[in-house]
């Protein structure tokens, strides 16, 4: 509302963050968090047992993380932070507002962070045998800086969970002691090791044929470091599952299979357990009897890994909804307890970049677009992913939709689908999106080109009331 409108009408806003965010976790979790401290195991493992076979591929491994994660997991990074800023600047100013001293934080570990892992990298070879220790000295430190930077992340991840004392405290501390907080890092932690466990054992699966021997021990090893940190991802994965709001856990159906597919959420979620169980058998196969694991079976568990990460991080984005920030923000970037006034007297009225404040017969159509993408945009498109002509064709039918049908259920949707937040409009209001979502689905190829264009200027240049 303070903002201007950023909108992806083909895939949707949602697709774009989720796109990029699941990539950087997945790269963040396997190849930093867990991988650091992984290595620099691998390189302990040298110089106790003095195996500079071990030394090579600890090094190898190493190379491919700090490509990855120095690249596409950097750019990733900042990527979320600019894809969240232009979907939802109003949330990552609330995030600014309380945290803004972690953002800063945040960086100066990063930063830390990359020069670490170019430091370690790239000494690797000239340090040599005679610096082991202090190199490993240095992996050590690199480790608890990676998984700083996480730590740091999960705090903002899970306040925009659930908020808890905050809302009436306000301060900082509330804000980062989250109900959530140590849950979800309790959580995320032993899946990184993990992860980058079962990333390291994909790596072995390009070890030449000349290498099986040391193939069949490194199988042996990380699995064994997979098998090890199972029983503390279930058991944080149970801390935090006990303490999501059963109003949160209420959204599960839809987050995990979509409204149109709840019905098979179950199946979904046995599929995903059936996931977790193969990686476990893959690992615990590797541990015991390494030489018969055969050697397309190492790919399998990290792809597998992949796909119940991604399905985990929707889950947790979706089933806060309709909130971007528990309790306290909309997903669409208006307030909860602004919601009253607004209703009142209009979100037109208060919304900085609208080109009219005011609904008049010539303008309905228009002003019905502008409510539309500042109310609904951030989860909908017109016509592409999470299509709201497809969800009132469902609804109402192919036939010709009724103006006050549609408008009546602007007025209730978020009881009927308590996913949704409220309208947060006047009638009149309710009734210009009403009749700009039967325009649209009257001729959408002439409306097509302006459904895109989110951004306004504010009316004869005066300034915004802003919405409190
Ligand atoms: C917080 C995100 C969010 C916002 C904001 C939002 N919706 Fe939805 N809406 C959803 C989701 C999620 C679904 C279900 C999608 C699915 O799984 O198929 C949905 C479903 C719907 C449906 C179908 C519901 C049914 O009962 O079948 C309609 C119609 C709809 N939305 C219209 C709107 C309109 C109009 C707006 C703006 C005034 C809006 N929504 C705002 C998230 C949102």
């Amino acid at each position: 509302m303070d903002f201007p409108i950023f909108h992806l009408d083909f895939a949707g806003n949602r697709l774009l963050i989720a796109g990029i965010a699941v990539l950087h976790v997945a790269i963040n979790h396997a190849l930093a968090v867990g991988a650091m401290p992984l290595v620099t195991m691998m390189e302990l493992h040298d110089l106790r047992h003095g195996r500079p076979d071990w030394d090579r591929l600890a090094y190898r491994t190493l190379a491919v993380c700090f490509i990855i994660t120095t690249s596409v997991g950097a750019l990733t990074g900042v990527g979320i932070w600019f894809a969240t800023s232009l979907v939802n600047p109003a949330a990552i100013g609330s995030l600014i507002r309380v945290f803004f001293g972690a953002w800063f934080a945040e960086w100066i570990v990063f930063c830390l962070e990359v020069v670490a892992i170019t430091t370690y990298f790239l000494t690797w070879k000239r340090m040599g045998h005679r610096h082991k220790r202090a190199h490993i000295a240095l992996g050590i430190g690199l480790s608890l800086l990676s998984w700083l930077t996480m730590a740091v992340i999960v705090a903002i991840l899970s306040f925009m969970m659930e908020p808890g004392s905050w809302t009436s405290q306000r301060s900082f501390i509330s804000g980062v002691f989250n109900p959530l907080y140590l849950p979800q890092l309790a959580f995320r932690t032993p899946v990184a090791m993990l992860a980058a466990g079962l990333f390291a054992l994909g790596l072995a699966f390009f070890l030449t044929r000349s290498e099986r021997g040391l193939r069949a021990e490194a199988v042996r090893l990380l699995s064994l470091w997979v098998v090890a940190w199972t029983p503390l991802a279930l058991a944080g994965g149970w801390w935090y599952r006990a303490r999501v709001p059963a109003w949160m856990l209420a959204n599960m159906p839809v987050a995990l299979a979509t409204q149109a597919y709840q019905g098979w959420y179950r199946d979904i979620a046995v599929a995903l357990a059936a996931m977790g169980a193969v990686v476990l058998a893959v690992a615990a196969w590797g541990a015991f009897v390494p030489r018969r694991l055969p050697r397309a079976a190492l790919l399998v568990p990290f792809c597998l890994v992949l796909v119940m990460l991604g399905s985990f991080e929707r889950v947790r984005e979706f089933i806060r909804k309709p909130f971007v920030i528990g309790s306290y923000l909309y997903a669409n970037g208006i307030r909860a307890d602004a919601v009253p006034l607004l209703q009142e007297e209009g979100v037109l009225a208060h919304a900085a970049y609208v080109s009219s404040r005011t609904i008049t017969p010539a303008n309905r159509e228009e002003a019905g677009r502008e409510l539309f993408l500042i109310c609904c945009t951030r989860c909908h498109t017109t016509s592409g992913v999470n299509s709201v002509l497809a969800k009132l064709t469902n609804l109402y039918g192919a036939g010709p939709w009724d103006r006050d049908v549609v408008k009546g259920y602007l007025r209730t949707m978020h009881t009927v689908r308590p996913y949704m937040p409220p309208f947060p409009g006047t009638e009149e209001e309710a009734g210009a999106v009403a009749d700009y979502l039967l325009a649209l689905r009257r001729m959408p190829a002439e409306l097509d080109g302006a459904q895109t264009a989110g951004v306004r200027v504010p009316p004869d240049g005066a300034p915004a009331p802003g919405s409190r």
